[in-house]
């Protein structure tokens, strides 16, 4: 079901331009922009500090985010997310909070090399990326070529990607691409919530929701190698 426009949406958004560092397209055609456009982030004006950056690609109300950010405060956080009304939640929630060490892009993932300077990032985050098992939405998916291709850039040598995902088939799909592109698994588990990684994880808005029908939630994280 489609999401309804929350009330006051652009005056709220204006609102959290403390915490908003990208928004919007810089052209239509987004894998021109990907390609052309360059209004590469600056960590030491942005965060006010050099530290490690770690980014999340479809962070949804953020929740996922905001409490990472709070137990690792020595990182700081950019939290991705194409629509508008969905991402403001993540912003409010930073706001209301205080938590100082997360940015957010209100942009696409395809056009992340306009605004993410290469070999900056320690590790990204797919949290509960939409699976696209239609095979002309392959595309689309965040774990295919075309993405891995732009996080290999983003990604600092040795850099991680973690991905959780109910779906074991798109989970599937993810382990194949991850391999093609050369990254090695550092851990992995195909029931999350009943391994060794259980205690260190970070339950998301959609995993609460899968995990509370009883479906295994599979986890894997890789380092370029
Ligand atoms: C299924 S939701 C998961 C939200 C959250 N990560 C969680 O686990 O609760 C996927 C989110 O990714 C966002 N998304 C999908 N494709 C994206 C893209 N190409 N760039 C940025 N965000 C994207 C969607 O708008 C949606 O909010």
């Amino acid at each position: 079901m489609r999401m309804r426009r929350k009330r006051n949406l652009e005056a709220r958004v204006e609102a959290c331009a403390p915490v908003l560092v990208a928004r919007g397209k810089p052209c239509r055609n987004l894998k021109e922009a990907a390609e052309n456009y360059r209004f590469l982030l600056d960590y030491k004006e942005v965060f006010g500090r050099t530290a490690p950056v770690e980014l999340e690609v479809g962070c949804g109300n953020g929740a996922f985010i905001a409490e990472l950010a709070k137990r690792e405060r020595g990182c700081d956080f950019l939290a991705v997310e194409v629509c508008t009304n969905v991402v403001l939640t993540a912003m409010e929630r930073v706001m209301e909070e205080g938590i100082g060490n997360v940015r957010f892009l209100n942009i696409a993932a395809e056009i992340l090399p306009c605004y993410i300077p290469e070999g900056s990032i320690d590790r990204i985050y797919l949290n509960f990326s939409t699976p696209l098992p239609e095979a002309g939405r392959e595309k689309q998916r965040l774990t295919s070529d075309r993405f891995l291709n732009i996080y290999k850039k983003l990604l600092k040598p040795g850099g991680e990607i973690v991905q959780k995902t109910d779906s074991e088939p798109f989970f599937d799909y993810s382990l194949h691409k991850f391999e093609e592109h050369g990254f090695k698994v550092l851990a992995l588990s195909r029931d999350l919530h009943h391994s060794e990684f259980a205690k260190d994880n970070i339950v998301t808005e959609y995993e609460a929701n899968f995990s509370s029908k009883g479906m295994p939630i599979c986890f894997v994280r890789v380092a370029m190698q």
